[in-house]
């Protein structure tokens, strides 16, 4: 999400709409893809409540549906309209149920457009701490200050997209390019928020790598991501499918199209694989403007239009639901199980998360930081009222913060331990982005700028800074010997002395599509991997005259570092990622040695961009619908350098520390045998039984002399067109239903069962211990990753290793050591089987490579799951 319309004028919008009605035919309608990509039909949409876990939720929702009118059900199933209410999504309400209008609210780091609230570290940020508890953690605080301002759910975590293309804009709001860092990533955090009470809403399904082109607009369809069913289950889905395990309340489809169908409207991606092989219970809500139909998306296994409006045109009062929704259900379209379902679904959510017990309502407005406003700023004569509160949310949230800004800190090149730094190193510091903005750290709207230090991306996945702890007032608050040149351009007076130590602060930033920021409309479009602000040359420059530099950068993301990398001086290079309001003594207790650094890469750094398969560059601009085929498969990031033998200038998973550490006395435990398929899924369990009668049309007319605000959505009708649906119902004028329609309810697939897929795939089949000794002379925590390696025995095609769990410690003292736990499990060691739609193991026999490491390039410790032996100080596999 999402749209900037406060920079909308009205004559802006009327010259867009213009547009429309010239352009906007036609555009619905699928448009080729490349042969071999199918976007097959999947009817009809699955009903919620068969998992024993939600039961009881659903129990209680389905009391208050069957005594719901129709006008109230399809209030609920959709917003108010854009800017029609205080949260960035607001749904209609059931008061007379007491069913409460809810705030959806962005995003992923912290609340949007807000006031007194935490800025967090970004997803990539957190991804790099291959911290789980710190993961969940940062969700827990998360929550609680979506919940103190009164947000019903939370528009987070955000695990697509997965980090496919490196120039891709909104990498950063996930965890790292790799499907097991991006789920644990994601599933703790919903863990984390849903544990007080707040809907987590996991995004963007699916397959959304690119920003430009993304939406369906009025001139172009968006996107589509063409991609096989392999790839979609070993890779992209795998995140959602463990968020989706971990209860998950809500799931937002993206604006792109999987294989030319758009994801708001394609049965295939929502009724199949989310609703009935993950057995997602919860709702499915669309991106904002991603929706592109009504009846259509209904059947297809939407339950939630955000904002409400219609796509092309929105702030006009049209809606593809809300009132047509009423219509589509009297005349007969939309079965009326459908719509009970997405309401069942959606209410079932809010009982899931104990939302109907002293829930706050919404205290703050996203539209303005003033505390009287317009109540519906979309309105063109709205009431006025008290809109913000000023509700302080931050509590000691700053901790967590701080924790994970400084435990993700990747020391990438640290030669002659040149760091940490002694506390009485002269420094010279330069690069503007080692201060806040001088404009002021919140003056670009939803952060579109790279000004001062940078601490996040652009868009929607913003929030705005309490205060900006930047490192300049971090080495001021320590008393640090420096002098700072707050210049990207080498300065002529900067006076080198031999002993001094120049620290470099560079960046690169990345965004939403909405917002252009110096050429770059969210993706890397122009900036490419390079240093902004000519970096490469300000430590170039530098390097020339200073015989130590140490180099910190702020990025989104891998950037090219040949410039100056292997340039005598540059002794020591540090990525601290997107720390969030905690970017300076976070970085300061590293650099000078209060702790050791500890943040390993979420992604690889190439050498050069063109290492990349051609297919992971952007898509530019086609006539009719932009196409985007995933012929890479599973090999993106590690998974292709290490197939194609590339070796990149830093591995993922990399990092080093100030100390050293061991990794000895391996063990591998075999636990639940393997079978070549997992043992059949369980059944469905019952689902809520309602009246399937269309209902009578007077439940959808007008209630007299309403006072009706203009533009916004409600879900009534004129008692002359509700009476004329209804007579259509019974005509002999019927739905044009797409291909391979149905509307009796299916068993499930095999690969489904419970949240997530069958279960048995979660069944841990190896337990691995690890000791790690702290073999140097500073404290430290290390990380371990367990990667696997299929059996040689295997035919198919499968990755040299994939990541599949890791574990941090806690602080190591010098000599100490821990045991580390970690499992591998079924799914792990499965591929997925295109032909029986399952997973399938491919050698239950076979001796798969269970190999532990500090990176995916120093993996020192293998284990057999055959053999059931581990050796130390072996030759790793790449
Ligand atoms: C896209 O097409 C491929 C190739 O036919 C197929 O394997 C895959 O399941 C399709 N994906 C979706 C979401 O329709
Ligand atoms: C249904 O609504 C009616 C009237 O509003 C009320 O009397 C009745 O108790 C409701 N039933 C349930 C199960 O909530
Ligand atoms: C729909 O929700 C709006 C906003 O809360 C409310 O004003 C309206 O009365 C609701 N409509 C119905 C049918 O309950
Ligand atoms: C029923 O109403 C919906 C919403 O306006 C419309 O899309 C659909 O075509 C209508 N169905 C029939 C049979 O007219
Ligand atoms: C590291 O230190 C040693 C000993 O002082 C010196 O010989 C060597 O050149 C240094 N290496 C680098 C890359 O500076
Ligand atoms: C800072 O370092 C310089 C150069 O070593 C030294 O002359 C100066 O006294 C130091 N200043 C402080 C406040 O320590
Ligand atoms: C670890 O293994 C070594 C031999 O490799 C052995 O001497 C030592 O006792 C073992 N330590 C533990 C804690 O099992």
């Amino acid at each position: 999400m999402i749209f900037l319309f406060h920079h909308f004028t009205m004559l802006s919008l009327i010259v867009f709409s213009f547009f429309s009605t010239v352009l906007s035919t036609a555009i619905d309608r699928r448009i080729p893809i490349p042969a071999g990509y199918v976007a097959a039909p999947y009817y009809p949409a699955p009903h919620g409540g068969w998992t024993s876990d939600w039961t009881e939720s659903y129990r209680k929702a389905s009391l208050i549906v069957s005594n719901l009118t129709l006008a109230e059900k399809t209030n609920i199933t959709a917003g108010t309209g854009i800017f029609m209410g205080r949260c960035v999504g607001n749904t209609g309400s059931a008061l007379r149920a007491g069913i409460p209008q809810l705030c959806l609210q962005d995003g992923p780091l912290g609340l949007r457009n807000s006031d007194h609230n935490t800025a967090f570290p970004a997803g990539i940020t957190t991804g790099a701490t291959f911290d789980k508890t710190l993961m969940r953690a940062r969700g827990v605080a998360l929550g609680e200050e979506f919940r103190g301002k009164g947000v019903n759910v939370y528009l987070g975590p955000s695990v697509g997209a997965l980090g496919r293309k490196p120039r891709g804009g909104r990498n950063w709001e996930g965890f790292g390019s790799d499907p097991v860092l991006q789920a644990f990533g994601g599933a703790l955090t919903v863990e984390g928020v849903q544990s007080v009470g707040v809907i987590a809403t996991i995004k963007h399904l699916i397959a959304n790598e690119q920003e430009q082109f993304r939406m369906y607009s009025l001139v172009q369809p968006g996107i589509s991501s063409n991609l096989d069913d392999r790839t979609l289950h070993e890779l992209y889905l795998w995140p959602f499918a463990e968020g989706v395990r971990s209860g998950v309340g809500s799931v937002m489809i993206a604006y792109n199209a999987v294989n030319g169908s758009a994801c708001s409207q394609n049965s295939y991606l929502i009724n199949g694989v989310l609703k009935d092989e993950l057995g997602f219970q919860g709702f499915v809500v669309s991106d904002w403007l991603a929706q592109i139909s009504g009846v259509a998306s209904a059947l297809a296994g939407l339950d939630l239009s955000m904002p409400g409006d219609i796509h092309t045109i929105p702030l006009l009062g049209s809606s593809y639901w809300m009132y047509e929704y009423s219509r589509s259900i009297l005349n007969g379209s939309i079965p009326v199980d459908r719509l009970n379902d997405a309401v069942t679904r959606i209410l079932a959510t809010w009982f899931q998360m104990g939302q109907d017990q002293n829930y706050p309502p919404p205290t703050f407005d996203t539209n303005t930081l003033n505390a009287q406003g317009p109540l519906y700023p979309g309105a063109l004569f709205s009431p006025q009222g008290v809109v913000n509160e000023f509700v302080n949310v931050q509590a000691n949230h700053a901790e967590v913060a701080r924790e994970i800004a400084r435990d993700a800190i990747t020391l990438l090149k640290n030669v002659n331990s040149t760091l940490p730094l002694a506390q009485a190193a002269t420094l010279k510091i330069f690069g503007t982005d080692a201060e806040k903005n001088p404009d002021g750290i919140n003056s670009c709207t939803d952060q579109g700028c790279n000004k001062g230090t940078l601490g996040m991306g652009w868009g929607s996945g913003s929030a705005r800074y309490p205060y900006m702890d930047s490192p300049i007032d971090a080495f001021k608050a320590r008393g640090s010997n420096y002098t700072f040149f707050n210049t990207d351009s080498f300065p002529s007076n900067s006076k080198p002395s031999p002993g001094d130590v120049a620290v470099v602060f560079i960046s690169a930033d990345s965004g939403e599509n909405y917002i252009t920021v110096e050429n770059n409309p969210g993706d890397r479009t122009s900036a490419g991997l390079k240093a902004w602000h000519n970096g490469d040359k300000l430590v170039q420059d530098v390097a020339a005259k200073y015989s130590t530099v140490v180099v910190v950068v702020h990025t989104v993301g891998p950037i090219i570092l040949e410039p100056w990398h292997d340039l005598p001086s540059v002794k020591a290079i540090l990525f601290a990622h997107l720390p969030g309001q905690e970017a300076g003594s976070s970085l300061t207790q590293v650099l000078y040695g209060d702790v050791s650094p500890s943040g390993h890469l979420p992604y690889t750094i190439p050498k050069s961009e063109a290492d990349y398969p051609a297919s992971l560059s952007l898509v530019g601009f086609q006539p009719g619908q932009p196409q985007d085929t995933f012929t890479e498969g599973l090999y993106i990031d590690y998974r292709h350098f290490n197939k194609a033998k590339i070796t990149p200038r830093y591995a993922f998973g990399h990092g080093l520390s100030y100390t050293t550490f061991s990794f000895t006395n391996a063990t591998i435990t075999p636990v639940t045998p393997l079978s070549s398929y997992p043992p059949a899924r369980p059944a469905k369990g019952s689902t809520p039984a309602y009246s399937t009668a269309i209902p009578p049309a007077s439940e959808a007319y007008w209630p007299a002399n309403f006072p009706r605000i203009w533009r916004y959505l409600y879900s009534w009708l004129e008692k002359s067109d509700a009476d004329a649906a209804a007579a259509r119902a019974s005509s002999t004028t019927k739905y044009p239903y797409p291909a391979g329609y149905s509307n009796v309810q299916r068993p499930g697939p095999a690969a489904g069962g419970a949240q997530g897929g069958n279960p048995a795939l979660f069944d841990t089949v190896f337990s691995i211990s690890v000791r790690v000794t702290n073999t140097g002379k500073r404290p430290g925590k290390a990380v371990v990753q367990l990667y696997i390696q299929f059996p040689e025995s295997v035919e198919v095609d499968t990755p040299v290793v994939q990541l599949r769990d890791f574990e941090k410690t806690g602080v190591l003292g010098v000599g100490e050591g821990t045991e580390v736990r970690l499992r591998v499990t079924r799914k792990d060691v499965s591929v997925w089987d295109m032909e029986k739609q399952n997973w399938w193991v491919p050698d239950t026999e076979g001796e798969y490579g269970v190999w532990m490491g500090e990176a995916v390039d120093r993996l020192e410790v293998r284990c057999g799951s055959r053999s059931g032996g581990c050796e130390e100080g072996v030759e790793g596999p790449i």
